[in-house]
């Protein structure tokens, strides 16, 4: 069995991907449903079948096996998903140089140096020149199972002690300098660290290995107070979230997430006891992450800094959110605090009671138009009404929308009859045409069952395929794949996929996609069972045609006076109707 085969052999593609995607299972048939990781939907299109280790998603049509999934949803290349894999599952990866791609070996030297960088920043922190980062963190409240739990650690003030690592390591320069953690030096030759003498936090991506690091200054004279990788091979930020491989596990449990805005914040978070905390790293949030978000939980509690600028990401972030159909609440803390320093002034557990008692995105929001616009004149609460109007929009259910009108309204200070007047008149400009998902070919039951029977298994396709003519298929929406496994050689066992979705123009594809996704049959003999049944009723239909056919001509022979061949005629009749009979009685 070569690599592959064997990874995908030793892994289940509902536990790997249930790791991503929150699968609701349906019935006892080995599928599973959930909403799709690709696109954008509030009802589940997402379907994972358990028998044939397949996945389907109904609205965007993307499908395939466990690895196409995981390398679209990590962004990873072929053999870096096939090693993930290979590692979690304890599968001997085989040596990287002997069989992957440029890409991967790539990104796997990057990988393998932001993991030394964590290492050797760790080991600094510890060892006696990182005294001054140590007191920092006691400072600022950091406990050690703090420190340890992520992997904090602290930079080499020197110019190249990181560099020089990397090349006794074997690290090309040209490597060394696309990880973006080594720089060429400007005016003279050589290479020196990106990141000195900081606080270093690493920063995972979402199955938790290191792919970059912010670094923090520990002293106000340094320009920059934090320093961020670049964008690398491996580090796209807007992709990226940190903390989201800890926070995980929480945010199935509690189905909600705390968004914070700094790596402080995640800590302080973190450690009074609300592991299910994220924050995007130092850049605005993105789709992409809202996203990954939204496959782990329902409820956003948004909680920025209460300055001018958190305040201002709150409001881009929180429609953002609601865009991709999250819920939304808003904490904001008093005292003008962020959530680290309010969960060290106040203590761990009046956080969590803070957290417990945030509001709903709409008192906040509507706390917002109160300040930005004068409320002393009605015409400043309409516009302050306005402001709000778009987010109440968003609220898909006709009643609530109103009652939440109606509850703002009167907030602001607002009439009610404007207020329904407003929201008639945005209800008309919104109808314009939803974008909608393509029509589902829907595929009859017949050509369904038979070719999940004929997907089944070689004694299955030997004892139908034969029976199954050219003629019986000829109006098939599925012919093309049936073609083709009349021309597949032989196989034992169920057909190879991607010999048969490679021989394939798309559209087959996605209706082979469609299949596989709805086959819930887990009995094989009932399998077979049921493809004989629809034989039958493909030979029985053949006949029909054929004796709709048969009297049609006798009828016109006999009209036109050829009576020789309308009795010629009617005994071939009279033969396929016995013949008939007994086929139905089979
Ligand atoms: P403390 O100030 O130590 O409590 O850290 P913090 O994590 O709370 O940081 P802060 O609230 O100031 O900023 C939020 C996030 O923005 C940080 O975690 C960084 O990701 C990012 N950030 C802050 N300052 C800078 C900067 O000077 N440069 C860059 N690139 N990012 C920054
Ligand atoms: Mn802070």
């Amino acid at each position: 069995m070569d690599f592959k085969e064997q990874v995908k052999s030793s892994v289940d593609i509902v536990k790997v991907i249930g790791e991503y995607v929150r699968l609701r299972r349906m019935g006892a048939t080995g599928r599973y449903s959930g909403l799709c990781p690709f696109h954008q939907e509030k009802t589940p299109s997402f379907s994972v079948n358990q028998s044939r280790q397949f996945f389907k998603c109904f609205g965007c049509s993307v499908g395939g096996d466990v690895i196409k999934f995981v390398m679209d949803i990590e962004g990873m290349t072929f053999w870096e998903t096939l090693n993930l894999l290979a590692e979690r599952n304890g599968i001997p990866i085989p040596k990287r140089t002997e069989y992957s791609d440029a890409e991967s070996k790539l990104r796997g030297a990057l990988m393998d140096m932001h993991a030394l960088a964590a290492r050797t920043f760790q080991a600094n922190l510890r060892s006696p020149q990182g005294g001054e980062a140590r007191e920092y963190l006691v400072r600022r409240g950091l406990s050690d199972e703090m420190i340890e739990a992520f992997g904090l650690g602290y930079s080499d003030p020197g110019w190249d002690s990181l560099t020089k690592r990397f090349s006794a390591e074997g690290f090309s320069a040209e490597l060394q300098e696309s990880s973006g953690l080594v720089r060429r030096r400007q005016e003279s030759s050589g290479h020196y660290d990106s990141f000195r003498g900081r606080l270093m936090f690493p920063i995972h991506n979402e199955s938790g290995k290191v792919i970059a690091f912010g670094g923090r200054a520990m002293s106000s004279e340094e320009q920059a107070k934090y320093i961020n990788s670049p964008e690398t091979p491996i580090y796209r930020k807007s992709y990226v979230l940190y903390n989201l491989h800890r926070a995980r596990d929480g945010m199935r449990h509690s189905n909600r997430v705390v968004l914070v805005e700094g790596y402080m914040d995640v800590i302080g978070v973190y450690a009074a006891g609300v592991k299910e905390v994220v924050a995007s790293c130092g850049t605005a949030l993105t789709a992409t992450q809202v996203r990954a978000l939204r496959r782990h939980a329902d409820t956003v509690i948004v909680n920025f800094d209460p300055d001018t600028a958190g305040i201002n990401a709150s409001e881009r972030a929180i429609q953002l959110l609601l865009d991709e159909g999250l819920r939304v609440r808003v904490l904001s803390l008093d005292g003008g605090l962020d959530p680290d320093e309010y969960a060290k002034q106040h203590g761990a557990e009046a956080y969590r009671a803070k957290l417990e008692s945030a509001n709903g995105y709409f008192h906040w929001l509507a706390d917002r138009a109160r300040v930005k616009f004068d409320m002393r004149t009605s015409e400043g609460r309409m516009d302050a009404f306005k402001f709000l109007l778009p987010s109440i929009q968003k609220i898909s259910d006709r009643l609530e929308r109103a009652s939440i009108a109606n509850d703002v309204a009167g907030y602001l200070g607002v009439e009610t009859g404007l207020v329904l007047d407003q929201l008639k008149r945005s209800a008309t400009e919104r109808r314009a045409p939803v974008p909608q998902t393509p029509a589902q070919a829907s595929i009859s039951a017949i050509e369904r069952i038979l070719l999940t029977a004929l997907l089944a298994g070689q004694d299955v396709r030997e004892q139908i395929l034969p029976r199954l003519s050219a003629q019986m298929t000829e109006a098939f929406q599925t012919r093309e794949i049936v073609d083709v496994l009349r021309q597949m050689a032989p196989a034992d066992g169920p057909v190879p996929f991607e010999a048969l979705e490679g021989r394939l123009s798309p559209a087959a594809q996605s209706l082979l996609h469609q299949i596989i996704a709805a086959d819930d049959t887990s009995d094989e003999t009932q399998r077979l069972e049921h493809a004989h049944a629809c034989l039958r009723r493909l030979e029985a239909d053949r006949r029909k045609g054929q004796i709709d056919g048969l009297r049609a001509r006798v009828k016109s022979a006999e009209g036109e006076g050829r009576l020789d061949e309308a009795l010629r005629l009617m005994a071939e009749l009279t033969k396929l109707e016995r013949d008939n009979q007994k086929g139905e009685g089979l």
